[in-house]
């Protein structure tokens, strides 16, 4: 088994806030990220994959058929988008570790699908200072 990694963006808008609570209360949680006119990132992702090598390619999986999936079931469906909208993150508020997850759970399920391939974490990385990675148990 070897794991590939393959490396993304797309940029995408979100309000950190939960609607059970004030917006004082959202802003002590969320801070600046609160703000109800919402704001934008250029969101890294690191997609990896793990499988065995196909001896016929010597690959795991044609990297163009993840850039595909990737095209197909995040970029289209969340770039320049207010991320709050999707139903994914009706109950979830869109933190970075919420779209690790996300995008962890809509790709999981398309690899397995086209692959003998397995997607075993994601990472986002939202600005300089943040990232996240969603793992095997989460
Ligand atoms: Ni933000």
């Amino acid at each position: 088994m070897i794991e590939l990694t393959r490396r993304y963006s797309f940029p995408a808008a979100h309000i950190l806030t939960q609607a059970g609570l004030s917006e004082a209360e959202n802003l002590a949680i969320y801070g600046k990220c609160a703000n109800p006119n919402g704001h934008g990132h250029n969101y890294g992702v690191e997609v990896t994959l793990i499988g065995p090598i196909d001896e016929r390619t010597g690959r795991i999986l044609s990297p163009d058929l993840l850039d595909r999936i990737f095209q197909e079931r995040i970029e289209s469906r969340f770039a320049r988008r207010l991320l709050n909208d999707d139903e994914a993150f009706r109950d979830r508020v869109p933190t970075a570790e919420n779209i690790a997850l996300v995008i962890h759970e809509v790709l999981a399920d398309e690899v397995a699908k086209r692959s003998s391939a397995e997607v075993v974490r994601v990472k986002i990385v939202e600005t300089r200072h943040n990232s996240c990675i969603s793992g095997a148990n989460a």
